[in-house]
């Protein structure tokens, strides 16, 4: 065992692990309260470790729990045989129970809104439904809900997960989070020559499509991601079996959208996150909305179904602007414009005036820029959906410098077994004392 500066990689460590931080680890600190900070993979707060360093850098390490001494009664046997150090990569919190896990992602939330926004607030973190994870043996809830998965190819032509942080191609029998069509489908005893990535997809309307990327296809492949809604990172891609267009079912209405185009993960989000989008806004009729960043017209949808007003949704990918023209065609007031955000609003495409906003960047955020321009344009309330607490922190505290407020913050637990959140919030103009916290602001 080394405790010494000059640790490498493959050095075991014993350490007591701190509180979780944001992106799948715990902290802990090597030779007291100010030693040498290292995240720590597959442990849980309060645990001692042994841990094996996997990453050194020059102001922490990076490191995965391989012996416990004592353990969190949080911790429960990860029920994938992959999800352990050195293995599958794509979960982070199979070690601990539903419930340990929902309280990981609400001090994570919390942590980034106070060091990033300033502000004290008590997350809750809800559960969503999950009838496709809850009919087979697993009634937990936190298996079964993964409808894009993308499995990696190997050098011998086989398809599998990745280790975390690496390119290395893990086999596995089955993902045991994916949805259970998905866990049916024989892609993983196939041999895939020529193709760098093989991504499938199980739809809420019945729909089982494969896809895959051939080695050719250009670009490096993005990190896989189990929250990202295109299995293959929109890139140049081969229909393997199933329909051209699938079906998603959401917010009352049927959704187009190619195999590959945005839809959220987990089979009860877009309902989910669409009904907390307008019980925020309660958009009121004739309201004008403009959804940025709006995939396929989810949202938007939701929202125009409410407001019957003018409705503007802006998209960049040319497949989520198809779909959403095609699913919005019946709401003979919404628009869809077919341009990045930043630009549709610096060179005034979309102007206002506007009373209701829905925000859902990919996971960098929005970013201060489109903020401003958002204000500026005056909307009575902002729903920001967010993938990723960080950037949503970052961004609330823009608008907070632009004299708004968060009043409301729902935080949902989408992606079971991993480390990521989906957050929705709503923001308001808080000209002095006439905006009141509705909810949850820590006393
Ligand atoms: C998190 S998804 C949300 C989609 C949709 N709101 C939904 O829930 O189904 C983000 C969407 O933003 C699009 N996008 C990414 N960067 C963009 C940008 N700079 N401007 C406009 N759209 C962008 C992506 O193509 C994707 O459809």
């Amino acid at each position: 065992m080394t405790t010494g500066p000059d640790l490498v990689e493959g050095d075991r460590v014993e350490l007591t692990v701190g509180a979780p931080a944001h992106g799948g680890h715990c902290v802990a600190r090597l030779g007291g309260e100010h030693g040498r900070v290292v995240f720590v993979r597959h442990a849980l707060p309060g645990e001692r470790v042994t841990a094996e360093i996997t990453e050194v850098h020059k102001g922490f390490l990076r490191a995965d729990a391989v012996t416990i001494h004592e353990a969190s009664p949080d911790r429960v046997e990860p029920p994938c045989p992959y999800a352990r150090p050195g293995a599958c990569g794509g979960c982070d919190l199979q070690h601990a129970s539903g419930e340990a896990q929902r309280q990981w992602k609400k001090a994570v939330v919390e942590e980034q809104l106070r060091r990033l926004a300033g502000l004290s607030w008590d997350v809750r973190v809800e559960e969503l439904p999950n009838e496709a994870g809850r009919t087979g043996p697993d009634s937990s809830g936190l298996l079964g809900w993964r409808s894009r998965v993308r499995y990696a190819v190997d050098a011998a032509d086989r398809a599998g997960l990745l280790k975390h942080r690496s390119h290395e191609v893990v086999a596995i029998d089955r993902c045991r989070i994916a949805h259970p069509a998905i866990q049916a489908l024989d892609v993983l005893k196939l041999e895939w020559p020529g193709t760098d990535a093989v991504a499938a997809v199980a739809t809420t309307g019945g729909d089982v499509a494969v896809l895959s990327r051939p080695a050719s296809g250009g670009g490096v492949l993005p990190p896989d991601d189990p929250a990202d809604g295109t299995a293959l990172g929109n890139n140049g891609q081969v229909r393997v079996s199933g329909p051209e267009e699938v079906t998603e079912v959401a917010a009352g209405r049927r959704w187009q959208l190619p195999p590959d185009g945005f839809w959220q993960v987990h089979p009860a989000a877009a309902q989910t996150l669409a009904a907390a989008v307008v019980e925020l806004l309660q958009p009121a009729e004739g309201e004008v909305t403009w959804d940025l960043y709006g995939g396929a017209g989810l949202f938007a949808g939701a929202v125009a179904e409410r407001t019957h007003g003018r409705t503007t949704v802006v998209e960049s990918s040319r497949a989520g602007v198809v779909s959403a023209r095609r699913n919005l065609a019946d709401l003979p007031s919404a628009e869809v414009v077919e341009a990045r955000v930043e630009a549709a609003l610096s060179r005034r495409r979309v102007t206002g005036p506007v009373d209701l906003v829905v925000l859902d960047p990919p996971r960098a955020g929005a970013g201060a820029k489109v903020v401003r321009s958002v204000a500026e344009a005056g909307p009575r309330a902002v729903a920001y959906v967010s993938c990723d607490p960080a950037s949503l922190a970052r961004d609330i505290a823009t608008f907070q410098g632009l004299g708004w407020k968060l009043t409301t913050l729902r935080a949902f637990d989408c992606f079971p077994m991993t480390q990521h959140i989906e957050c929705v919030a709503l923001l308001e103009p808080a000209p002095e004392s006439a905006v009141e916290p509705t909810s949850e602001p820590a006393s």
